[in-house]
């Protein structure tokens, strides 16, 4: 299997810019000399984008996302930051439709859509977020709601452009609360995803598109997490504050 490891760190609305800065120096201290088929990507909020860059261009394997971007490439949208911006500060990936941003900011398919097509064309690619909350779960409707989550954001896309998308799978009701899915429950929703990708954008691109898991991910459980055989890393929050879990979690992913 050639698909891309990828583990992430979103750090959410946490660190300012001198705790930031520690953070990432501490994490290139443990996880620097990675193997070539494991990318690390932090995702800090926009205040320590810049800095962040400057900090790991210079180790291999390690990359830079934003969490966030406005769907328009300038204009008057008062404390908006555009895709265009992102890159010239040496963005490599956005995140987008992160559970938050669809409950808190009330985000939908059709803005998701756009702000998708304004990351590519900014020339980055995007970490696509996908999952239920705990009532879905309940329910045994996982699989049509994350389905329509995909249709929406992403099937607008053409081959080309879609190689470009990498997806996280986040189960809401595991996000910042301690309970994890079992293996088991990551590896059907991964392998229900790759199925949907298929058949929309071929067998090829479904073997290769990475799918991460995210939701409660730490480094007692992600090694039983990544050895799943269609979960190819991780979207990891509150573990990714910490260098040395954050850590514990990335060698899990060789
Ligand atoms: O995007 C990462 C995420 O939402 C998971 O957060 O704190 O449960 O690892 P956490």
């Amino acid at each position: 299997m050639s698909r891309t490891k990828i583990v992430a760190g979103n750090w959410k609305m946490n660190q300012n810019l001198f705790e930031g800065k520690q953070l990432v120096t501490d994490i290139l201290k443990r996880s620097s000399n990675l193997s070539e088929n494991v990318k690390v990507v932090i995702a800090p909020p926009f205040t320590q984008l810049e800095l962040a860059a400057s900090q790991i261009k210079d180790t291999e394997g390690f990359y830079l996302a934003a969490q966030n971007c406005h769907q328009e490439k300038a204009g008057a949208y008062t404390g908006e930051v555009s895709a265009y911006m992102l890159k010239s500060v040496g963005v490599d990936y956005v995140i987008l439709g992160h559970s938050e941003r669809r409950q808190y900011f009330g985000e939908d398919e059709t803005l998701l859509a756009k702000k998708v097509n304004a990351v590519l064309d900014a020339e980055m690619k995007v970490i696509f977020c996908v999952g239920e909350p705990l009532e879905i779960r309940d329910a045994n409707t996982q699989n049509e709601l994350v389905k329509k989550q995909i249709l929406g954001g992403l099937f607008h896309l053409d081959a080309t452009q879609f190689e470009k998308i990498v997806i996280a799978y986040e189960p809401v009701w595991a996000i910042g609360t301690g309970r994890t899915a079992t293996a088991e429950q990551a590896q059907d929703m991964h392998a229900f995803i790759r199925s949907v990708i298929e058949e929309k954008y071929g067998n090829d691109m479904a073997a290769n598109t990475t799918i991460l898991y995210g939701g409660s991910c730490n480094p007692a459980n992600a090694a039983t997490l990544f050895a799943c055989p269609d979960v190819d890393g991780g979207l990891i929050g509150g573990a990714s504050l910490k260098a040395d879990d954050f850590d514990a979690i990335i060698k899990a992913a060789f």
